[in-house]
């Protein structure tokens, strides 16, 4: 007989390093999905940075703030049973200085309930991912494609077409697990590139628009969702339509109610 799903810890992940096993992760904002994605078995919900522009409507990740991630990590955290909850680091938390780092982090945890944080970068933050890692907060890295430098890079971009920075997103990778990170998002890399930092480095990877050889997937839960239709990128693949079905929904019953359909007998009280 088996028991309930296990919870996903640090742990589990750490295990799945070496395996066949392939790790699943959505991005969550509220309760309601974060509990519709961990009863579907995904293993990791990661309250992402990404909520600037999916959910604030903003064009970057930039402008998101520490109190805002903490705020949405809580509400996504009673809604997480099963999965590991990681919580992304915002934009200047932790780039001035690693003290910063280290406060930003133990708010995510401490009033954002999250079980680990994710920072952007590689060796300049190798020292910051050493000493949350000592103080007993995990840390997920990422690399290649880190939107908090999409000034940086002139755009959303596809990185490590070149040789140089190909052997420096290599490197980044390296420091990071090194420096004692438990998994890595690789974002937006060329297959061979993402297919070797999880061949050579010890850490589970967790690609997005990165290949089919990392670890595990991440994926924005506004696009697998298809929660925006006009937003299609090559790396993302839709398992629904819900942009469509909720535009469909609000149409339908503003013509109910315009015609006096909405309520009817059985939605109104004796
Ligand atoms: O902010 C985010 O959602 C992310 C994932 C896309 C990895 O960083």
């Amino acid at each position: 007989m088996s028991g309930p799903d296990p919870k996903v810890t640090t742990a589990t992940l750490r295990a799945r390093k070496g395996t066949a096993e392939k790790t699943a992760v959505v991005t969550a904002y509220d309760v309601v999905f974060a509990r519709l994605a961990d009863g579907a078995g995904i293993d990791v919900v990661l309250v992402g940075d990404s909520l600037g522009m999916v959910v604030q409507g903003e064009r970057s990740t930039l402008a998101v703030t520490v109190d805002e991630i903490v705020y949405h990590s809580r509400i996504v955290s009673r809604g997480v049973k099963r999965a590991h909850l990681v919580a992304d680091m915002p934009f200047m938390s932790y780039q001035a200085s690693v003290e910063d780092g280290m406060r930003a982090a133990g708010r995510l945890m401490k009033e954002g309930r999250a079980e680990a944080v994710k920072v952007e970068g590689g060796l300049e933050v190798a020292e910051l991912v050493q000493r949350l890692s000592r103080a007993g907060i995990p840390v997920m890295g990422h690399v290649g494609l880190t939107p908090q430098s999409v000034h940086q890079f002139g755009g959303f971009k596809v990185q490590g077409r070149t040789d140089d920075r190909r052997a420096q997103i290599l490197a980044d990778a390296r420091a990071v697990a090194e420096a004692g990170a438990y998994a890595i998002v690789i974002e937006a890399v060329p297959q061979a590139l993402a297919a070797e930092i999880t061949r050579t480095i010890p850490v589970l990877t967790i690609g997005i628009g990165a290949g089919a050889e990392c670890d595990g997937q991440v994926m924005v839960m506004h696009d697998l969702l298809g929660l925006e239709p006009a937003w299609k990128p090559r790396f993302v693949r839709r398992y629904a339509e819900m942009g469509k079905a909720a535009a469909d929904a609000f149409a339908a019953y503003a013509a109910d109610v315009r015609a006096g359909r909405f309520p009817g007998p059985q939605e109104s009280f004796d």
